[in-house]
């Protein structure tokens, strides 16, 4: 059997700049159960329903990408696991672990990983992301516009049951979790997990000056450094991620920081809209939309999508959070595929 980390596709996506494109994230819904205030306006307009592409669709696209030398998958949304049927996408997907795809993925914030954590790691998910900001139970319900921290706790607790390796991806949000950061590390340290701090991108309009959310994690990181020794780690897991071990936790620690440090040099991703629009970069308007060319004209649309995308796929991104700017894109993280 051929196993993905030996395969070489006949024709990698290799972009403009030498980039090669081995991570698809995949968005199945731009809707969520919940409403975090760095991601989406309080009263979001979602899409229609009748736009979505099928789970069938996203799984011939998904294998598409598999076959053009794609070996990593993320399914995101919005929150996936609201799309009904998702495990069927996953499962299907799931039959590529160690047949093309080395990991097939997800980012979810759990509130409805209790019911699915079992199927999840049958399905061949081994490690997925779940977005927590804060461990008290006010502030959690503050800044997610309602959702319960005591729900999002045992979704975690059933995915580490699972045998799920779990990684906390939290905002780091300006004078609302900022002070509690170092607690929530050593918590998720002390579970086990990893832990990620990621810098709020202006993506979209939430009804705030992004200017009051961000936090750039370079201060952060000097105050962590006043409690605990940080140990720069080589490991990079393809992402932007930047990784240091927390000596005194003995966990592992990510820092995204879009903002502070450009990590685009080394971008490896392609992200596919739920209607099917495929993005090559977070931080530019202009899709290709790939739905219309997958209905129309099959694997050789997607085939023309591809090339489209690695004729143009921007050099980077310039996000700006400084007071009153304009977002840098109009649509959200949620629409996006986060
Ligand atoms: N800036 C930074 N991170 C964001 N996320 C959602 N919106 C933003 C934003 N504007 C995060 C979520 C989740 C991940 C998919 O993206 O918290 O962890
Ligand atoms: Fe939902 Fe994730 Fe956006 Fe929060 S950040 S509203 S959990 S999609």
């Amino acid at each position: 059997m051929d196993g993905s980390l030996h395969r070489q596709p006949a024709s990698p996506l290799i972009d403009r700049f030498g980039r090669e494109i081995r991570y698809l994230r995949l968005s199945v819904t731009d809707r969520c159960d919940l409403r975090c205030v760095y991601c989406m306006a309080e009263r979001p307009d979602f899409l229609p329903r009748s736009e979505l592409l099928t789970l069938e669709e996203l799984s011939a696209i998904g294998r598409h990408f598999i076959a053009r030398g794609v070996t990593k998958i993320r399914i995101t949304g919005g929150e996936p696991l609201v799309r009904r049927d998702v495990i069927d996408l996953i499962e299907a997907l799931g039959q590529h672990v160690g047949e093309g795809l080395d990991e097939l993925t997800l980012t979810t914030n759990a509130t409805q990983l209790a019911p699915h954590a079992e199927r999840l790691a049958r399905a061949g998910v081994r490690r997925i992301n779940v977005s927590l900001d804060s461990l008290d139970a006010h502030r959690y319900a503050r800044l997610t516009r309602g959702g319960s921290l005591e729900t999002c706790l045992a979704g975690i607790a059933a995915a580490r049951d699972a045998g799920i390796a779990i990684k906390i991806n939290a905002v780091a949000l300006k004078g609302e979790n900022e002070a509690e950061l170092p607690d929530l590390i050593a918590w998720a340290h002390g579970q086990g997990f990893d832990a990620t701090l990621i810098e709020v991108m202006p993506l979209g309009e939430v009804g705030q000056d992004r200017a009051d959310q961000f936090l750039p994690l370079s201060a952060v990181r000097d105050d962590l450094i006043t409690r605990w020794t940080l140990t720069d780690l080589p490991d990079r897991t393809g992402g932007p991620s930047r990784y240091v071990r927390v000596e005194e936790t003995g966990g592992r620690l990510g820092f995204i920081t879009p903002l502070t440090s450009n990590f685009c040099a080394g971008c490896n991703r392609v992200r596919l809209t739920c209607t099917g629009e495929l993005y090559t970069c977070l931080g530019h308007e202009g899709a290709i939309d790939l739905k219309s060319a997958f209905r129309q004209s099959g694997p050789a649309g997607l085939e023309a999508c591809l090339e489209a995308a690695m004729a143009t796929k921007p050099e980077r991104h310039n996000f700006d959070v400084s007071r009153g700017a304009a977002p840098s894109v109009s649509r959200n993280m949620a629409r996006t595929g986060g």
